[in-house]
């Protein structure tokens, strides 16, 4: 089953307006838009930054696609300090990580609310990067692969195998994260493979073999390749690396 690989950068909150533009024109410049047949790349910088990334590389006629770090479920109202998919639309955002373990350790996001967000994501025509993941205390008691599947599972409730074709799950454990600990290649393969047999489980095995399952955590281009060898890792979704334009190309190149 061949997959187009995703490189998905997540800027966190880095980068303000003038570094943005600066990030997202390297990035152009660096890039052949010839790989884009090859390789489904997005950005995901914090809202502010969305719409001059965008107009950057529709300036360059560069097809990097753009995503948002968050969303709330709600179309519009008395929601301060929150942004609607019609808004991330609007400024040609076609993507949207949900579930990141910073927004579930720091901000208190629940399996409920992910659910939520990834279907107000479908229903807007947008496609949701779910990301799931164990901390150490969970893998130190070999609890991962329960733990993250049931994360998938509660991500995936109530979402039609239509629907769920153009999603993508990120396998991200919480101690690679930031920590420069990345897991073997054949660690992530493992919980990614479990992850896919959970997507068959739920759905079915034409629609698991589908769907896009990317690893992250302390993936830089000294490591990649490894990873990216793997039969169920499909591209990489990104913190650290993704915030200097050359390892993030190099990154991109290495999923070609
Ligand atoms: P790092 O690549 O900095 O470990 O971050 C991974 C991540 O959290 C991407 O969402």
């Amino acid at each position: 089953m061949s997959r187009k690989p995703i490189i998905a950068g997540n800027w966190k909150m880095n980068k303000n307006y003038g570094e943005a533009v600066v990030l997202a024109q390297s990035i152009s410049n660096r890039m052949d838009d010839f790989w884009l047949n090859k390789v489904d790349v997005v950005v995901c910088p914090p809202f502010i930054d969305l719409k001059p990334v965008k107009t950057v590389f529709e300036f360059d006629r560069m097809d990097v696609e753009l995503g948002a770090q968050n969303v709330h479920w709600e179309e519009a109202g008395a929601f301060t300090g929150e942004i609607s998919t019609g808004m991330l639309k609007n400024v040609g955002c076609d993507w949207c990580i949900v579930g990141h373990s910073e927004r579930r350790t720091l901000m208190g996001e629940t399996n409920e609310d992910v659910n939520r967000k990834a279907k107000a994501l479908i229903a807007a025509g947008m496609k949701p990067i779910v990301c799931v993941g164990e901390s150490l205390a969970v893998r130190d008691a070999e609890a991962q692969d329960e733990f993250v599947c049931a994360q998938v599972d509660a991500a995936f409730a109530g979402i039609p195998a239509a629907s769920a074709k153009s999603c993508v799950v990120a396998y991200e454990p919480i101690w690679a994260i930031g920590t420069g600990r990345t897991a073997t290649p054949e660690q992530a393969e493992a919980m990614c493979a479990a992850i896919r047999t959970t997507l068959a489980r739920i759905y079915d095995q034409e629609t698991a073999d589908q769907m896009r399952i990317l690893y992250g955590g302390s993936m830089n281009p000294g490591n990649a390749e490894g990873l990216l060898a793997q039969e169920n890792i499909d591209g990489g979704l990104i913190g650290g690396a993704a915030l200097d334009a050359d390892s993030f190309v190099d990154l991109v190149k290495a999923a070609l």
